[in-house]
């Protein structure tokens, strides 16, 4: 099985070999194997944690058992700890076949506890253990383009593709808003408490299954939570609405399993000047949370009538919580004038830092039961931010140093809130890798000439870029060289860990090989059935190709 990310991390964990901690302990009853924080630093059986891991979102819901652990295997064998996936995994229909996790349909949402449901989950944390990977578990995404499945821009007849062919076709925020939401704007997700019940309703299933398991890593709450998405913002949404959510979501997990860290998922986006929930100064005031100041214990979960009052308490509080600089209006946060001046203003520093994507990642940092930060680095995906972000550098080592300064930035805001960061998602498109790739706001599927996965560059590749502005736009051509990847990586982990990130996950791994059937992830080609005996992960443009 090949794989593009092994001389790497060998040449990192080389260069830093005091980075691989000491296993001290047998794993049991003991709660020194979960993941905690001092002092800035993740712990881990008792010593400073640092880690590289990977993306893998597809990994729990490959056809078979003997797949997923051939995939942790040979992560395992390259020096990978931490492995990123996804744990949500909605659906409109039951498919005839494959897994699923959350039916929102029909007005309602009804979770799959079955063997083709959440016990996929508990199989990849029971194969990850066995290999000593840790499993970092997201709980939703912002993204979720649908993909239709009869449509196709350029031959409208043809064959529908797969279910979960897109990289983002996992349900996520907008498959909760498209079902409930009342004006159907992205923010729903984040404002409305119909909506904030169901996605509870899910977490609390998934969450309080792993109460008791060191091996998950720790709860992201989002895939890249911003304002924005596939489905479009009310123009109310603003940083204090997407670090509210934070702070209550984050407040509500806790209140189910004391014993896992909590992350973001946010892409490290920054607003110095936007009002602040939680400032830096003075000193946070955790006393709103109870849980946030518990010492961690090997005590599982609070009894259910405790649980249940806080739970009703945090729903209280979201109800109506008392903003720092903001006000309610008809269910919405909406920031005072003087942040939203300062929000709209500022240009000048890119959408990256003015907070017109919503998140404030130092504000989400410093809510109190967020217990490390997160940033994502994927300098193709630039160009489709929106108006106002950064040019894409024409030149290579422009790209790297944007890389550079960008984890500089991120680590110093961090290090200023005094707990743990993670590059938890980092990723540059080669030219091998571009007939695959899939913007973020992409709705559109590959198209339908790419028919044979095995040989990619065999399709035409200027289909592709009248649908697709060219990426990282390298000497006129469409992404980077491997070697130009490579040495980009190399710079980034290295800046990472000199900058003091804890943990650097690449976007994103990729196998072969993988048996495949109806309902499977594997990729399978374009036109025709999903019938292939074997096939490779599915690749949106930042997989390794098999
Ligand atoms: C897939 O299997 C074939 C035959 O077993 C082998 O030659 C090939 O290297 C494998 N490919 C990957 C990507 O593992
Ligand atoms: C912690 O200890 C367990 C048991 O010895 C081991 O399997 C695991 O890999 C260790 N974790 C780390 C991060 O060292
Ligand atoms: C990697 O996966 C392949 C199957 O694709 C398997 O043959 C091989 O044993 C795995 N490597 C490890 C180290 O588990
Ligand atoms: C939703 O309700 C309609 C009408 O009752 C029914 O035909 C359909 O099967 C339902 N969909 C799901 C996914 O249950
Ligand atoms: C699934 O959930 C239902 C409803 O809560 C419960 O009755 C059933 O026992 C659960 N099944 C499994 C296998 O956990
Ligand atoms: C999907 O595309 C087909 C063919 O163009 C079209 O008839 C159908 O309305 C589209 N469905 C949606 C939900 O947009
Ligand atoms: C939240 O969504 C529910 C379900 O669609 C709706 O009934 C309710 O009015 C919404 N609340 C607000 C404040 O928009
Ligand atoms: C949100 O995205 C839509 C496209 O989906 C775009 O038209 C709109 O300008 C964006 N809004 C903001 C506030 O970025
Ligand atoms: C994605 O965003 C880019 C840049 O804003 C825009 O040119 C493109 O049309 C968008 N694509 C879709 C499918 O919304
Ligand atoms: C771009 O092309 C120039 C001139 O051919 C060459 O010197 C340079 O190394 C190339 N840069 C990259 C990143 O390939
Ligand atoms: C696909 O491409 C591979 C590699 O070029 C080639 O060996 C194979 O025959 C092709 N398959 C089809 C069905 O064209
Ligand atoms: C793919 O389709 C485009 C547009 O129909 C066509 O120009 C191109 O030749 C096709 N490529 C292949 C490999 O069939």
């Amino acid at each position: 099985m090949r794989s593009y990310i092994a001389p790497l991390v060998f040449a990192v964990l080389g260069a830093h070999a005091a980075l691989t901690p000491t296993p001290t302990r047998r794993w049991g009853t003991d709660s020194s194997l979960f993941a905690s924080t001092k002092d800035g630093q993740f712990i881990v059986n008792g010593s400073t944690f640092k880690f590289v891991g990977t993306n893998a979102y597809w990994l729990p819901y490959l056809n078979t058992d003997e797949d997923i652990d051939n995939v942790l295997g040979n992560m395992s064998a390259a020096g990978i700890s931490v492995v990123r996936t996804w744990a949500f995994n909605d659906v409109t229909t039951i498919p005839e076949e494959g897994v699923w996790l959350q039916l929102i349909s029909n007005g309602t949402a009804q979770i799959n506890n079955g063997t083709n449901g959440l016990q996929r989950l508990d199989k990849l944390v029971e194969l990850a253990a066995n290999h000593g990977i840790y499993v970092l578990f997201s709980l939703t995404n912002n993204w979720n383009p649908i993909a239709n499945e009869t449509a196709d821009p350029l031959t409208p007849s043809s064959t529908p593709l797969p279910r979960n062919f897109l990289s983002n076709d996992y349900g996520g925020m907008d498959a909760y808003v498209r079902e409930f939401g009342v004006d159907k704007t992205h923010d729903e997700f984040y404002t409305n408490m119909t909506i904030r019940s169901f996605f509870e309703d899910f977490t609390q299933a998934v969450v309080s299954r792993f109460v008791n398991n060191p091996w998950v890593f720790s709860w992201e709450l989002a895939n890249d939570p911003r304002c924005n998405s596939s489905v479009p913002t009310a123009d109310t949404c603003n940083t204090n609405v997407v670090t509210q959510w934070h702070a209550d979501v984050s407040e509500f997990v806790k209140s189910i399993d004391p014993n896992h860290l909590v992350s973001s998922g946010d892409a490290g986006f920054s607003c110095a000047t936007c009002s602040k929930i939680f400032p830096l100064q003075p000193p946070p005031q955790p006393s709103a949370s109870v849980s946030s100041r518990r010492k961690r214990s090997p005590v599982p979960a609070m009894s259910k009538a405790r649980q249940a009052k806080k739970v009703a308490e945090a729903r209280k509080r979201s109800v109506n919580p008392v903003p720092a600089d903001g006000v309610r209006i008809r269910g919405r946060w909406v920031a005072n004038k003087e942040a939203k001046r300062q929000t709209a203003g500022n240009s000048a520093v890119g959408t990256a830092n003015d907070g017109s994507t919503g998140v404030d990642s130092q504000d989400i940092l410093n809510a109190p039961n967020i217990g490390f930060g997160s940033f994502q680095y994927f300098p193709d995906q630039n160009s489709y931010a929106g108006p106002g972000q950064p040019a894409q550098p024409t030149n290579f080592s422009d790209l790297v140093q944007q890389g550079i300064d960008w984890i500089q930035q991120n680590t110093a805001n961090a290090q200023a809130v005094g707990k743990p960061l993670t590059l938890t998602a980092l990723g540059l498109v080669t030219q091998d890798n571009f007939p695959f790739f899939i913007p973020f706001n992409g709705t559109t599927p590959p198209p339908s000439n790419i028919t044979n996965t095995t040989d990619p560059t065999s399709s035409s590749l200027s289909v592709r870029d009248l649908l697709y502005t060219p990426v990282t736009a390298i000497n006129g051509t469409n992404g980077v060289t491997q070697q130009q990847q490579s040495e980009a990586y190399q710079a980034w982990f290295n800046a990472a860990l000199n900058a003091g990130v804890n943990g650097v996950m690449t976007y994103q791994w990729g196998a072969g090989n993988l048996t495949s059937a109806q309902g499977t992830v594997v990729q399978a080609p374009v036109s025709g059935t999903n019938t292939v005996s074997q096939g490779p992960a599915p690749n949106d443009g930042y997989g390794g190709v098999a």
